[in-house]
């Protein structure tokens, strides 16, 4: 990434523009795309596929007489500063869109947090996550486009978020994501939302070459993968329970912190007071000599702690505590770190060591993810990563959480592969059934990460990421 981008007065941090939905004018129902009566059958849209339709697209200006090649001359034939991809991200509760262009330049990023329904309601309900990205979607990728000073006409492509995530959510971001491609004739890109949480190190960091190791770190989410290259990952470790996202937020609130600059920043702040040691929570997983993570026996034992000192976890806000209470807090804030991040150091050098075997060339542990904005997970990893040989890339916090930017370069390292879907109908109708993906797995399981307790979990789960990218190129052949 362009560091002058990101200094730069059209960027705008997630802090600089948040929308409040909240604030937004009562009556939302009536803006929000309804689902009920006679559906369309299902549109195809099958992301990433290899063999796109290239009559679609001599529509587009800045592609003719290029995209005819074989896919694999595309990123020669292109200068990639002509490429400029709108990425727009609705996975969860975040209402996210940037215009990136081929070189990694940021040209414009928006993003409107739902931080202030999460802190009312205590975590995403999906249909009211729905209706706050129904009623911003608009706005926040007009802005993004008004900021690049660009219009429609000027993108090569639109990517969005396809899974896994909510599908009311993804809906959102999907249809807009048509709306756009279908009436300016954009190819669409289909992107996974952990992938796109692993690539965007590679626009932060330009010289990252695959293979490399992942933590990818978030509310939903915690995946140890190895990347070995765009489109090809083997998961080495996933959570059997909850992410450490969602285990910081749960306690988070418990402490009765200020949820509405968000769970994990309000804890990590109010850990910093506390002694990390004064409560001895167990590390989870010590016995399983794998890579997998589980949080939800560490919730446990801290929602334990909190009620054998705090009546009610319920109303307890910390502003209207005594000191002592306070410091109480505090000593349980720091110590739910500790654990929960050595939890995460011990993985990643098993994982470490699994990919070094596997992968002797791996130079680098990607850190992504909400929770890698976290600046003691980030110390803490660099020393793991340092004592192995091996270096630590984190994308700047902003990066890290959601956000346009990850999705639109997701975007353009498929799109500059020949990986791309031609540009729907322009009449497609609103109520047209989507390829979503709420569950979704990036890559296949290591035979080593294989986990009895997940097996049970895998109803409804669509094939990896992986498999399809790999099941297109073997038809190729
Ligand atoms: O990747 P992300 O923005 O959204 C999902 O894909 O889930 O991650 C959100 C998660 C939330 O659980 C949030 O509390 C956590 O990332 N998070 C943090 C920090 N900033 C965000 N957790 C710990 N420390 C932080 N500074
Ligand atoms: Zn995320």
């Amino acid at each position: 990434m362009a560091s002058s981008t990101l200094t730069s007065p059209l960027w705008l941090s997630r802090s600089a523009f948040l929308l409040k939905t909240s604030l937004l004018p009562s009556g939302t129902r009536a803006l929000t795309r309804g689902f009920t009566g006679p559906r369309q059958p299902p549109t195809s849209f099958s992301p990433l596929s290899l063999k796109p339709s290239f009559k679609h697209l001599s529509a587009i200006p800045s592609a003719s007489g290029i995209l005819a090649q074989k896919s694999s001359d595309l990123e020669r034939s292109f200068a990639r500063e002509d490429v400029v991809i709108l990425g727009i991200e609705t996975s969860c509760d975040d209402t996210a869109a940037a215009v990136v262009r081929g070189n990694g330049e940021i040209l414009s990023q928006v993003v409107s947090s739902q931080a202030d329904l999460l802190s009312r309601y205590g975590g995403v309900a999906p249909k009211m996550a729905e209706e706050a990205h129904s009623l911003v979607i608009d706005q926040v990728v007009q802005q993004t486009l008004d900021n690049a000073n660009l219009t429609e006409k000027n993108l090569s492509a639109v990517a969005v978020t396809i899974g896994p995530g909510l599908s009311l959510c993804l809906r959102v971001g999907v249809c807009k994501a048509r709306r756009i491609a279908g009436n300016f004739s954009l190819p669409i890109i289909g992107i996974h939302h952990m992938e796109a949480h692993a690539l965007v190190a590679r626009l932060v960091e330009k010289d990252l070459q695959f293979p490399f190791l992942a933590l990818l770190i978030s509310g939903g989410h915690n995946l140890l993968i190895l990347a070995h290259g765009l489109g090809h990952y083997v998961q080495l470790g996933t959570t059997i329970d909850d992410a450490i996202g969602e285990a910081y937020d749960k306690t988070a609130r418990w402490l009765g912190l200020d949820m509405r600059k968000g769970g994990g920043p309000a804890l990590e702040e109010l850990a910093r007071e506390g002694d990390a040691n004064s409560i001895k929570f167990s590390i989870p997983m010590r016995q399983h000599k794998d890579c997998n993570f589980s949080y939800a026996g560490l919730k446990t034992q801290v929602r334990m702690a909190i009620e054998s000192k705090i009546l009610s976890i319920e109303n307890n806000s910390i502003s209207s505590t005594s000191s002592q209470e306070r410091r109480f807090r505090a000593d349980i804030a720091a110590s739910f770190q500790r654990v929960a991040v050595l939890h995460l150091e011990e993985r990643c050098e098993r994982a470490i060591e699994w990919a070094m075997k596997i992968e002797p060339s791996v130079k680098c542990l990607v850190v992504s993810g909400g929770v890698a904005s976290n600046q003691y997970v980030r110390t803490r990893l660099n020393h793991v990563v340092e004592k192995n040989g091996l270096q630590l890339v984190c994308p700047p916090p902003s990066l890290c959480t959601d956000n346009g930017v990850m999705v639109a370069w997701t975007g353009i390292e498929h799109f500059l592969c020949g990986r791309f879907d031609p540009p729907p109908r322009a009449d497609e109708p609103e109520d047209s059934m989507f390829d979503l993906r709420p569950r979704w797995p990036l890559g296949e399981e290591h035979s080593q990460g294989k986990s009895e307790a997940r097996s049970l979990k895998r109803a409804r789960v669509h094939p990896s990421l992986t498999s399809i990218i790999q099941g297109s190129a073997q038809q190729q052949v």
